[in-house]
């Protein structure tokens, strides 16, 4: 490092558990992050809401303000860990604005005003990092900004949300039912104490909308997004789909596809989907996330690691904070990673191609398989598996009913029908199948 080379100033606003390991550990390893970037680093303050609150780690109290303007104002680098939405875009436009980098890992502030936020720092040459953002320490964001920037994504499957995995992981493992699982999660720190983001699958929307966007080079607003979330996967249908070899996950599955009418466009969603235990994806266990990125020329890629917890997430925003810092030092205008180039559009759900597993409680009658093949057939769709249970003594025998691919909304079409026939009972639920094979997609 030159001697006499200015420091610079970085800005932490949020000291919840990412944004108290983050600034305790530029405190603590403020010397080797210096000689990685060049120049020194010095923590110049963390914004609080109350500075009494109780944080761990716990900070030295002359650090901490509840003034963020000023804070901001007086940064190089501005670190918006506060969460929420409005606050924290008012910081990170007002940190731009005044000249200075910003590196955050608020997922829910980039899908829903991504498009700004990236046009304000490139209009005045300033560095926005996210890699905190999506599945916590694992490296996804510049992996596909960068590593993967000479080649063609073709599809991402991602489990990125670690209650909804733990979750289903104790469904599968232990045969708990949703409730229990979830209580289990609860329990032992796994959910937040309202779990509502993380089962209705809003998290992992906002994860997938910024990873289609990424890898598309195309702006995925969070509206077009199908999610659906796990709250009612039941213990029958993880059973059954563990006795078929198969797991349930909640993916996030961001892909390039063609329309009927030959338009090339992108498509993200987010629902629980039965997947083979052969998978790469189905190692996954407990809160873990793991993104699986198949790409036309490098193939099939797994990361793999901690989606959450503030030691873990730190690291990623300090890879963040040490890169935009290194080139603060270099100088020269900011890299913004921004989805933007190709603008596909982003077609309807409704195009895309998938497999269901439909389970239905049907009379068990003469005739009444033969009448619900031909109702699957008319709408287009094929059979690959049926499978049907004993009746029980009121008659009813369970039917599990395994498509080939086709187009979503032929399948859902099927479902409603099926659910409408006079010989069903009861559509007992609808899990899709993927990661079958590459090139689901049509
Ligand atoms: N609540 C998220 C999860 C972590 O359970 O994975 C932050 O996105």
């Amino acid at each position: 490092m030159t001697p006499g080379t200015p420091p610079i100033r970085v800005a932490v606003l949020g000291a919840g558990t990412v944004g108290a390991e983050v600034a305790a550990r530029l405190l603590e390893h403020g010397d080797e992050f210096a000689s990685r970037i060049g120049a020194p680093v010095v923590l110049a303050g963390v914004a609080v809401r109350d500075l009494d609150a109780p944080r761990t780690p716990a900070l030295p109290r002359e650090l901490l303000t509840t003034d963020i303007e000023n804070l901001v104002l007086g940064a190089n680098i501005v670190v918006e860990l506060i969460g929420g939405v409005e606050d924290a875009r008012r910081a990170v436009l007002l940190a731009l604005e005044s000249g200075a980098d910003v590196v955050t890992g608020n997922k829910a502030l980039l899908a829903t005003h991504g498009p700004e936020l990236f046009a304000a720092a490139e209009r005045v040459g300033a560095q926005l990092n996210y890699e905190a953002a999506v599945a916590g320490a694992i490296p996804i964001i510049r992996p596909l900004r960068d590593s993967l920037a000479g080649d063609h994504v073709l599809r991402i499957l991602g489990i990125v949300n670690g209650t909804t995995n733990f979750v289903l992981d104790r469904m599968d493992e232990h045969g708990d039912d949703f409730a229990g699982a979830l209580a289990t999660a609860t329990r032992l720190g796994y959910a937040e104490a309202d779990p509502t983001g993380d089962v209705s699958g809003a998290d992992a929307a906002q994860k997938a909308a910024i990873l289609a966007g990424l890898a598309f080079h195309t702006t995925v607003p969070l509206e077009a997004v199908a999610v659906e979330g796990i709250e009612r996967v039941t213990a029958d249908q993880v059973r059954a789909g563990r006795a078929a070899g198969y797991v349930v996950k909640l993916l996030a599955i961001c892909e390039r596809l063609t329309g009927p009418d030959g338009t090339e466009g992108v498509s993200a969603r987010v629902h629980p989907a039965l997947l083979p235990r052969s998978h790469p994806l189905a190692a996954v266990r407990g809160a873990n996330n793991a993104v699986f990125v198949q790409s036309e020329a490098a193939g099939d890629l797994m990361f793999y690691g901690a989606g959450a917890g503030g030691r873990q997430t730190a690291s990623a925003v300090l890879g963040d904070l040490v890169s935009v810092a290194r080139r603060h030092v270099v100088g020269g205008p900011g890299l913004v990673p921004q989805p933007a180039g190709a603008d596909l559009p982003v077609l309807d759900p409704g195009v895309v191609r998938t497999r269901y597993q439909i389970t239905l409680s049907v009379r068990d009658e003469p005739g009444v398989l033969a009448r619900l093949a031909g109702i699957v057939a008319e709408h287009g769709v094929s059979i690959e598996t049926v499978e049907q249970s004993r009746a029980s003594d009121d008659g009813t025998a369970s039917l599990i009913i395994g498509t080939h691919a086709a187009p979503e909304a032929a399948l859902s079409a099927t479902v409603e029908a099926l659910g409408a026939a006079a010989e069903v009972e009861s559509v007992a639920g609808v899990l899709r199948i993927e990661g079958l094979e590459r090139g689901d997609a049509a």
